[in-house]
């Protein structure tokens, strides 16, 4: 871990033993144990599916060990159980030694029943992770009440996180730098990948998601999922959805790119420049629902601007003609988690606040306060389901649907930036580190 961001994690420790007491306080808990996870088989196979640490554990240790686990009890340093299992047919986990470290009580247990044996009885523990039979009637698995407390507060980040979160942009942004490259050079979708993992120096199990790396009408499938191992026989444009890790976080990026100059080229720049306009409105008290019908309101614009619709911005909001183009929310609260937890939350309780109506796929519909990280992802697509449904009711008159043959080929554009909502106005992480990259 770098030392300016090492130097930040003391802070972070203590505001979350601060918030996690105040929370068991609430709820009626002496203390807490959260499992790092185990790395589960597959069915009738003696392979583990790839090992993914509990975000839960992560909030508190930043290394991804199997088997290990965090006991907080209010007043006392936290206990990390750390799991070391020795035997010769793999590396045992190397033992922590980084300054963090030094925040905790940390132990050794060759063993999942050592470490359960550490945990002292007469508790009444409430466990986050997987219930593990070990655990019954010695705690409370994932009780409601504490869990929706601790989301809740995720949203804020401590200065740390927001380091992290930095530091993920910046290894990201670095790694798209190498994607674009390839993508230029007529490389496929696989190779590109291949060229976005070097450069992130992480294996693809370590991403925080399964990149999205999108050449031409690919780009239009929100996710898409697959790697063409041969290169496109023409290359018009590139969507490229992809992450880095850094200490359990991680960035959350799109970029878009036409090939040549000429209406791709200009809705890519139409894109970017209404997403500049919307990341300018992440500040604290924010209601994050206003900048997704903002993001309407633009978005009907570009596409005004690029002749894929008739008639006025207003009537395209109106009309639903802007959820054709543009039929996913414009982004969601990042951290531990890619989408992460309590977007919806209403309050520490876990009431829900709702989405617009008409607008389900709004993942985060709070009101931003400071520390808040969100991505902000407005995108424009041609997606043949949602145009054929639009060509066969009263939107069919508010297209172009020339204009709209002419694009169907290069897929969509989406561009994606992870933005810190702060008193002093925004904080672009990932335009920062592209203008270092
Ligand atoms: N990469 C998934 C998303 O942008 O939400
Ligand atoms: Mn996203
Ligand atoms: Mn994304």
């Amino acid at each position: 871990m770098d030392t300016t961001v090492q130097a930040l994690f003391p802070a972070h420790l203590a505001a979350i033993m601060d918030r996690t007491a105040r929370a068991l306080e609430a709820t009626g808990f002496d203390g807490l144990v959260i499992a790092s996870g185990e790395a589960p088989l597959q069915f009738a196979d003696d392979q583990p599916y790839p090992f993914k640490s509990s975000p839960g554990y992560k909030l508190w240790v930043p290394e991804a060990t199997p088997g290990c686990l965090l006991v907080f009890e209010p007043g006392c340093q936290p206990l990390l159980l750390f799991r070391q299992e020795v035997d010769y047919w793999h590396m045992p986990p190397r033992e922590p030694d980084g300054a963090w470290t030094s925040g905790f009580d940390l132990r050794i247990a060759r063993n999942a029943a050592e470490a359960c044996d550490a945990v002292p009885r007469g508790r009444r523990w409430a466990f986050l992770g997987t219930p593990e039979p070990a655990w019954q009637g010695r705690a409370e698995p994932n009780p409601p009440d504490l869990v929706a407390r601790l989301d809740y507060q995720r949203a804020a980040k401590t200065p740390y996180e927001v380091e992290c979160l930095a530091k993920a942009s910046e290894l990201g942004a670095k790694a798209h730098r190498a994607a674009e490259r390839a993508w230029r050079g007529g490389a496929s979708e696989f190779d590109i990948h291949l060229e976005y993992c070097r450069a992130a120096r992480a294996r693809e199990q370590e991403l925080p998601y399964n990149s999205i790396v999108a050449c031409n009408d690919h780009g239009s499938v929100l996710h898409y999922q697959h790697l063409d191992p041969m290169p496109p026989a023409e290359h018009r444009s590139f969507l490229i959805d992809a992450g880095a890790p850094y200490a359990g976080y991680g960035s959350d990026i799109t970029r878009s790119y036409a090939a040549t100059t000429g209406r791709f080229a200009d809705l890519v720049a139409g894109v970017d420049a209404a997403q500049l306009r919307l990341a300018a409105m992440v500040v604290p008290g924010r209601d994050y629902r206003d900048i997704h019908l903002e993001a309407h309101r633009l978005l009907a614009g570009v596409l005004a601007d690029c002749g894929l619709i008739k008639g006025g911005v207003g009537d395209a909001v109106e009309s639903g003609v802007t959820r054709v183009f543009f039929p996913h929310g414009i982004g969601h609260l990042l951290g531990l988690q890619v989408h992460d937890v309590g977007g919806l939350m209403g309050d520490a309780s876990g009431t829900e606040r709702s989405r617009p109506e008409g607008h389900p796929f709004l993942r985060l519909t709070r009101e931003l306060g400071p520390g808040f990280v969100v991505t902000i992802e407005p995108g424009i697509y041609f997606i043949d389901l949602l145009l054929e449904e639009a060509r066969a009711d009263h939107r069919r008159s508010l297209i172009d649907w020339d204009c709209v043959d002419s694009l169907r080929g290069y897929g969509g554009v989406r561009i994606e930036d992870n933005v810190v909502a702060q008193s002093e106005g925004p904080r672009n992480l990932t335009r920062e580190a592209f203008g270092r990259s």
